[in-house]
């Protein structure tokens, strides 16, 4: 059994992995932690805490953690993919729990202390409350067991624009530090999430499931599927939290690479792209390269078996 800490910003797509996480028997939650991203971070800790409530587990903790990012503010979230609520506009009734007292990257490290070695962090939102973990103790680089996070675009385009993908955009600053920490990560970017699709007929078949926490997520899947169908003209919504579930339960679902990967920072058009180095040796001594120089390997996973990955779900 895996002890994990989900940091996430419900979300739709948040919310259906939150539910498989908690319906699998792999993993021990000891927490959510919440970061702004699809909606503000007020919201997203409501969102987190009714999921635990409809689930009947309000034994697991949720800690509130970053309203902005590193630099600059939020940006107001994306309620057109889903919804003003985060929860496509399902308007669920309040949420009479509250989150504890402890802020996200404070739980985060008091957790990796504790269990050191044993804590998996599965990251579903912008990485700022790792990175702010990591800059008030450093010493977690080396108790973590690992790190899984939904975010990036190694060798394909964007979301959020051309360049970017949304969580990465939401946060650069905190995607560069967490992506230069010295600690095993693993990034489940667009490169596997945009091959990894539901369609309406998978979607039904799910909401057969009669339960409060499946009719729940199930009623606001909708309204994200509707979105990609409508816009993005795809017979389906891409698989983009729950993926970092299926590889944590069956890592052979996916195929990776490791290279050093630094994140465009800068304001402009590739500002959240993530740049892997695939450091070709004629130019590994060349001056260009020093941003990259020294920085720990990622594992990039660039493949996937997507109907496995589907059946699982
Ligand atoms: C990511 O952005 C958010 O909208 C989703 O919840 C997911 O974490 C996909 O780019
Ligand atoms: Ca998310």
């Amino acid at each position: 059994v895996n002890k994990i800490i989900i940091d996430t910003d419900p979300g739709i797509d948040d919310s259906m992995a939150i539910q498989i996480a908690l319906a699998s028997k792999e993993f021990e939650i000891l927490g959510l932690t919440t970061v702004f991203g699809n909606v503000d971070v007020h919201l997203a800790t409501i969102n987190a805490l009714r999921l635990l409530q409809l689930a009947n587990r309000t034994e697991i903790p949720v800690a509130k953690g970053a309203s902005t990012p590193l630099k600059g503010k939020f940006m107001g979230g994306v309620p057109f993919v889903h919804g003003d609520d985060g929860q496509g506009n399902t308007w669920q009734p309040p949420c009479d729990l509250s989150p504890i007292n402890t802020p996200a990257d404070e739980f985060l490290i008091e957790q990796i202390i504790k269990f050191p070695k044993q804590v998996t962090i599965a990251a579903l939102g912008p990485l700022t409350n790792l990175a702010t973990a990591l800059s008030k103790k450093p010493e977690i680089q080396n108790l973590v067991k690992e790190v899984v996070f939904m975010g990036g675009n190694a060798f394909c385009a964007g979301n959020a624009t051309p360049a970017a993908e949304a969580n990465i955009l939401s946060d650069p600053d905190a995607a560069d530090i967490v992506l230069g920490a010295n600690w095993p990560i693993t990034m489940i970017g667009l490169d596997v999430t945009h091959k990894t699709m539901i369609s309406q007929e998978t979607l039904n078949e799910i909401s057969e499931c009669d339960a409060p926490l499946n009719n729940y997520v199930m009623r606001a899947y909708q309204y994200y599927l509707d979105f990609f169908m409508r816009v993005n003209k795809i017979d389906g919504t891409y698989v983009h939290d729950s993926s970092v579930f299926a590889y944590l339960i069956d890592k052979n679902l996916y195929k990776t690479v490791k290279y050093p990967v630094k994140v465009e920072t800068q304001e402009g058009i590739s500002k959240g792209k993530t740049w892997p180095s695939i450091g070709e040796s004629d130019h590994e001594e060349g001056e260009a390269l020093l941003p990259w120089k020294n920085r720990p390997k990622v594992n990039i996973c660039i493949d996937v078996n997507e109907k496995r990955v589907i059946k699982l779900l």
